[in-house]
């Protein structure tokens, strides 16, 4: 099959963006963003950037509608589709996190030692996939709650004891009197591809890749 003269690479908006902005340019590869534009073509190179929401970069790359795309580990994690690992980024990686009240610490605690005495732990996330298996495998029994932003309320309104939540500067659980109970994971920004796509534009993909760790 004859190789496409162009590759669309999914770019996750929000802060994201703005670092891998940062890391093509010194690489020579340049993002131009407009304010309200979503998408940019460079021409010389062949490449077509798509600005996407963050939870979104799976679901462009799985359909083929973008042949790579710059997604958390985390993100990657909950759509499970199959993809190919291209490239870790060595920017923009974070922690999972517990995170609620100080005072319900024990409880959280408790709630692995004394498991058969206790009803489930209530945790709102938007890992539920991770968060699920993260339980599962340690035999606590939790009560999963799924949200899709803005997290941090669900334990100040009561709908959940906890949440699992990205943390970076924790300025935003602080900010909502909460804290981290416990760190469960780490996420790392990587560049994905669709596999079928791989296999037909793979000279022009390993090139980007190239590029990327050059
Ligand atoms: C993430 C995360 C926390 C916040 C943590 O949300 O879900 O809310 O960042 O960052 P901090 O520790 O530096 O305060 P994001 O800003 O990506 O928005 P979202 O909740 O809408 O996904």
């Amino acid at each position: 099959m004859e190789e496409k003269k162009i590759i669309t690479i999914a770019v996750p908006k929000g802060r994201l963006q703005e670092q891998i902005a940062e890391y093509l340019a010194v690489r020579g590869v340049t993002i131009k963003e407009e304010s309200r534009k979503l998408d940019y073509y460079d021409e010389k190179n062949g490449y077509r950037f798509l600005f996407v929401k963050n939870s979104d970069v799976p679901v462009y790359v799985n359909y083929g509608v973008a042949d790579l795309g710059f997604s958390g580990s985390d993100v990657v994690y909950e759509g499970d589709f199959e993809f190919l690992h291209l490239a870790r980024l060595p920017f923009g990686g974070t922690k999972i996190c517990v995170a609620g009240y100080e005072k319900d610490r024990p409880l959280f605690e408790q709630n692995g030692l004394e498991r058969n005495f206790i009803k489930p732990i209530k945790i709102a996330t938007k890992f539920t996939r991770f968060t699920n298996h993260y339980f599962e495998e340690r035999g606590i029994p939790v009560q999963i709650i799924k949200l899709t932003g803005s997290v941090e309320l669900a334990p100040i309104l009561g709908l959940a004891h906890f949440i699992v939540d990205l943390v970076e500067t924790g300025s935003t659980l602080r900010e909502n009197n909460l804290a981290v109970i416990e760190e469960i994971g780490r996420t790392h920004v990587k560049l994905i591809a669709n596999p079928s796509l791989y296999r037909q534009n793979y000279r022009k993909i390993d090139d980007f890749v190239s590029k990327l760790q050059g």
